[in-house]
């Protein structure tokens, strides 16, 4: 099934998503900022191109070494989870659901370049050039009003729904139940505390002023299917915090969490299972070293330029105080095969388990 709204969205490359997620960030609340930059990096366009032309599943998912749930399509109501935006879930699917189907779309009037409607792109003073910007706002400006809620909060779901909706077509879309996953703790409170809270560290009581390597801070951490936080010590690597976590069988949630609540595996920047999505505190994070950033590179995942980026190896980084992190559903190696930027590579998988990812690092790298 295709219209004019589907065969629009198909026109835009993975960079031009992230080129149009990077323009609507100032009319994203800040609650989302972090998370919008993440979803596209959990799901990227590039890699379900890739996965699309294998007819056979088993293939592709020991070619690219993939462990957990990669395909979207599977979760279409869920994948967001961890966006403020997502309880506002039902009403975008909705407003993309009608939008998709009125022909021509009777939101917008698309030229070779996109909306003409410049109405909600000029309001919040972005700039109107880029269609799909236009897109997004009109989704996050017609969700808004049905919702009675400021549109700095519906613009993040609006991008990832268009997102979606493109990666999955317009029949598996409609077909999903449009069910959100109730927020819990402190997702239940108000978008700017939510930014008050995350920003915080906890009290190191009353003399913590006293306090060096032994301050103690939290990591909390969302998933698919569990949330939750961990203690965590000052400069203390995080996976190695996490694994101090018996206090449930996480494996039962996870079969890639097999000790902690942070799925793990080499511990060494080797197999790529261990990556996190920082919705707040990457700066009380260690700085990312160049085998880390190289690492980044030959799984696949696009790790953005910086010190203290938002995309993670949590194996490889130290704590400085609170934390916030979303656990992907999924982990793989297909920088080389996928995205074909990788030139060479030190990996050394340095556990017996990880050891059966060696060939798949090293035909990742030699594109065999
Ligand atoms: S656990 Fe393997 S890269 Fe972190």
């Amino acid at each position: 099934m295709s219209n004019l709204l589907t065969e629009h969205l198909a026109k835009f490359s993975e960079a031009e998503w992230l080129a149009a997620v990077d323009e609507i960030l100032p009319c994203v609340h800040d609650v989302d900022k972090n998370a919008l930059q993440i979803w596209f990096r959990f799901f990227p366009l590039e890699l379900q191109q890739y996965a699309a032309k294998f007819e056979d599943r088993g293939e592709l998912i020991r070619g690219l070494a993939l462990q957990g749930d990669f395909e979207i399509a599977a979760q279409i109501d869920r994948s967001h989870h961890f966006l403020y935006g997502h309880r506002y879930w039902a009403k975008v699917k909705c407003v993309i659901e009608k939008m998709a189907e009125s022909e021509p779309p009777d939101a917008l009037v698309m030229t070779k370049n996109g909306s003409t409607r410049k109405s909600a792109a000029d309001a919040d003073g972005c700039n109107p050039d880029c269609g799909l910007v236009d897109v997004i706002k009109e989704v996050g400006l017609l969700a808004a009003e049905k919702l009675k809620v400021e549109r700095k909060l519906t613009n993040a779901i609006a991008a990832v729904g268009l997102a979606t909706l493109n990666q999955v077509g317009l029949e598996a879309f409609k077909a999903a139940e449009g069910k959100i996953i109730e927020p819990t703790g402190l997702m239940k409170k108000s978008p700017d505390t939510i930014v008050a809270e995350r920003a915080k560290d906890d009290s190191q009581g009353f003399f913590g002023f006293l306090k060096t390597v032994d301050k103690k801070f939290s990591l909390e951490f969302l998933a698919n299917n569990y949330s939750g936080k961990f203690p965590v010590l000052n400069d203390q690597q995080v996976t190695h915090a996490s694994g101090l976590d018996r206090s449930q069988n996480w494996q039962e949630k996870d079969d890639r969490c097999w000790e902690g609540p942070i799925p793990v595996e080499c511990t060494s920047a080797s197999c790529g299972t261990c990556w996190v999505g920082v919705l707040a505190g990457e700066e009380k994070l260690s700085e990312v070293s160049r085998r880390e950033k190289r690492a980044m590179k030959v799984f696949g995942y696009n790790q953005p330029e910086g010190e203290k980026p938002f995309l993670r190896l949590a194996c490889q980084v130290k704590a400085y105080g609170n934390v916030t992190v979303a656990i992907p559903s999924w982990n793989g190696v297909f920088g080389k095969k996928v995205r074909g930027n990788v030139e060479d590579v030190e990996l050394e998988p340095n556990t017996t388990s990880a050891k059966r990812l060696r060939e798949v690092v090293k035909s990742a790298v030699s594109g065999e």
